[in-house]
């Protein structure tokens, strides 16, 4: 059965380097967990930091975790979608696979569920104070949370989950953010009608689970079961607390706040530091009132840090959505990469060319199946997209900047682009880095296969 702590398990078993538990004393709300963070972040190093020695928003000593970066490398995403080599491609299209085959939940009795080991409900009892919510940025409206909002749309029985900052407004209410997807237009079916919508707010899980509630899934679709196909097992889910069965939640998850999107209700929310690495805009955003907490004992917060790699890390099935659907239109299409710091408005892609154009129209494909992406370099299939140092080397030797670079005017930006300055209408960038169709300068380099012997790989690594 696979929930965090298999994940913690797995993760430290395989890869030992991408784990670290903090046990000294810290504060989450005097943001000491996020600047740790940051310190990390300085140096280039991104492990999973699982901060277990914390205080509540009331200072107290408590049991739960808060934990960053649980997504922030390909390490992480391969134990996460559970493929055995780091590889992009692979990760990608493993996760993409699982999304095609959703998997039936398993519902199970309250007194299994171990999300039900402790639960606050009542006046006085539900108050977020008791858990250990973070400050991340200076400049944020408050406490923020990063969880996946689960909820049931009950004119088709169909589940959804998605990815929503929640900024903790009062001990028993959040501001909510929602971009208009499938939670918003569930609730704004639920807001004509004047009825108040039943959500659970999942705090941590498996973080195959989150992923699955970052994937452009269609409205048809359950994501409970997508969830499930995303885990490779199916979802165990419980009856919750205050609705009961009309609104079952993960049974496995660390922590759930159960509450209420209200109708006609609305509250200022932000500001919050954002994927381009800038504090985003305060907006007026949606009102959750929340009617119980249940949790596992010693249960973890999985926070996102946004302005940090681990949010881009998080968007991975955007990504493996964006490769899919380019390989289906150009199956010379190998690889994608989204660049490392700036979140997904630079993509790299690297293809196998077969004819002068191609790569030009790849990149108006990328650039149309997400306003995330505003610059794309084509790279061949000889330059790893994920390495910047070769993309450079395609950029400072494969491009004549009069006939490879297009700039393509008046396109929609996305809106959290601080550059932009009319409205979203911006621009967009093209490089083509690959080289002509033809004989080209070639790479000074001993053979390749005196490279790849057995001898030399030995030698290699005996000496590292
Ligand atoms: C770390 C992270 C944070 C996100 N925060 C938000 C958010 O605050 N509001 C929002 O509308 N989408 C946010 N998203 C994107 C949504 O989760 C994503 O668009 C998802 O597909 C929406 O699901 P839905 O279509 O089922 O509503 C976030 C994604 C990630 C990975």
């Amino acid at each position: 059965m696979k929930d965090l702590r298999s994940f913690l398990k797995e993760l430290e078993k395989i890869y030992p380097d991408e784990i670290k538990y903090c046990n000294d004393k810290i504060n989450p709300y005097k943001y000491e967990a996020s600047a740790v963070m940051e310190s990390f972040d300085r140096e280039n190093l991104y492990p999973l930091v699982s901060f277990t020695n914390i205080v509540n928003l009331k200072g107290e000593e408590t049991d739960f975790n808060l934990l960053f970066n649980a997504f922030s490398t390909m390490e992480k995403l391969a134990v996460a979608v559970n493929v055995d080599q780091p590889r992009r491609p692979l990760i990608m299209e493993k996760y993409y696979q699982g999304s095609l085959h959703p998997k039936p939940v398993k519902r199970i009795s309250s007194g299994a569920a171990p999300v039900k080991e402790i639960v606050w409900s009542g006046e006085g009892n539900v108050d977020m104070n008791r858990l250990p919510l973070p400050r991340i940025n200076e400049m944020d409206g408050g406490p923020y949370l990063t969880p996946i909002i689960a909820t049931r749309d009950a004119d088709n029985d169909r589940y959804n989950i998605s990815w929503n900052r929640a900024m903790m407004i009062d001990k028993n209410h959040l501001g909510l953010w929602m971009s208009p997807r499938h939670l918003w237009s569930i609730f704004s079916k639920y807001e004509q009608r004047g009825t108040p919508l039943p959500i659970a707010v999942v705090l941590g899980h498996h973080p195959a689970f989150f992923l699955a509630g970052a994937g452009l899934t269609k409205i048809s679709q359950d994501e409970y079961e997508v969830a499930g196909g995303v885990l490779g097992e199916n979802l165990r889910v419980v009856e919750s607390e205050t609705f009961g069965e009309e609104l079952l939640v993960p049974a496995d998850a660390e922590i759930i706040l159960e509450g209420l999107i209200l109708p006609d209700q609305r509250s200022v929310e932000g500001p919050f530091g954002e994927f381009t690495g800038y504090s985003g805009p305060q907006r007026i955003s949606w009102l959750v009132e929340i009617k119980a907490i249940t949790a596992r004992k010693g249960g973890s917060i999985i926070s996102v840090f946004g302005a940090h790699q681990d949010n881009l890390y998080a968007h991975m099935p955007i990504q493996a959505d964006i490769f899919h659907n380019l390989k289906t239109i150009m199956p010379t299409v190998q690889d994608i990469s989204w660049v490392d710091s700036g979140g997904p408005l630079n993509l790299i892609i690297s293809m196998d060319k077969k004819t002068e154009g191609e790569p030009i129209r790849v990149a108006m494909a990328a650039m149309s199946l997400s306003n995330f992406i505003k610059h794309v370099i084509v790279v061949d299939e000889d330059i790893d997209p994920g390495n910047l140092k070769q993309v450079m080397w395609a950029w400072s030797t494969r491009v004549q900047a009069d006939k490879d670079i297009n700039i393509i005017k008046r396109t929609q930006g996305q809106v959290l682009d601080p550059s932009l300055t009319e409205e979203i209408a911006g621009s967009a960038m093209i490089i083509d880095a690959t080289k002509p169709i033809g004989p080209y300068a070639v790479k000074a380099q001993p053979p390749e296969e005196i490279v790849k012997s057995a001898l030399v790989k030995k030698v290699f690594e005996g000496l590292q």
